[in-house]
C-alpha cells in the first residue's frame, strides 16, 4: 500500500517554528517515523512538503494518478482558507485524513473552520508528530 504524506506552508520550519507549539520534532524527524511505521505494515509513503497550495493540489490529483491508499493531509494554515484544497479531496476518490500538530480548536476562533475537514475521513489533531502516526494507523487499517 502506498499512502501519500502531504504538508502545507511553514512545516518545512518545524523544530524552530513555535515549540510551544508544535513541539521540536523536525519534519525528517516525522518523515522518518511514518517511514519505520509503515515499513512494520508493508506499506510504502511518500512524504512531501510545500509552502504552495498549487503543489498541494497538484499532489492529491498525484495521489489518486499513482494509486495511492490514502492521503494524509497537513495543509497548515490552508486549512482554514482554501476552498480549492476542498475541491481537490473531493474530486479524488483517495481518502484523505486530516493532521494537525496542536489542536486548532483549543486556538485563535480563525483556526476553527476547516475547509479541508469538510471533505476529510477523519481528523487527527492535538497530539504532536503523534497526530500523524495515529493518522497513519488509521488509514492502514482500512
Ligand atoms: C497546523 C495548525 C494550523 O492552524 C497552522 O496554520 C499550522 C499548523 C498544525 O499542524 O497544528 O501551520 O496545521
Amino acid at each position: 500500500d502506498l499512502i501519500f504524506v502531504l504538508n502545507g506552508p511553514n512545516l518545512n520550519l518545524l523544530g524552530t517554528r513555535e515549540p510551544e507549539i508544535y513541539g521540536h520534532d523536525t519534519l525528517d524527524d516525522i518523515a522518518a517515523m511514518l517511514d519505520d511505521q509503515a515499513r512494520e505494515a508493508g506499506a510504502e509513503i511518500d512524504f512531501r512538503q510545500s509552502n504552495h497550495e498549487g503543489h498541494l493540489i497538484d499532489w492529491l490529483h498525484e495521489a489518486q494518478a499513482e494509486g495511492a491508499k490514502a492521503v494524509l493531509l497537513n495543509a497548515a494554515g490552508y486549512t482554514h482558507t482554501s476552498i480549492a484544497l476542498l475541491d481537490a479531496i473531493k474530486a479524488i476518490k483517495v481518502p484523505v485524513y486530516e493532521v494537525h500538530l496542536s489542536d486548532p480548536h483549543a486556538r485563535e476562533e480563525f483556526r476553527h473552520l476547516s475547509y479541508v475537514g469538510m471533505g476529510a475521513k477523519a481528523v487527527f489533531a492535538g497530539h504532536g508528530a503523534k497526530s500523524y502516526q495515529l493518522a497513519l494507523d488509521a488509514a492502514l487499517q482500512v
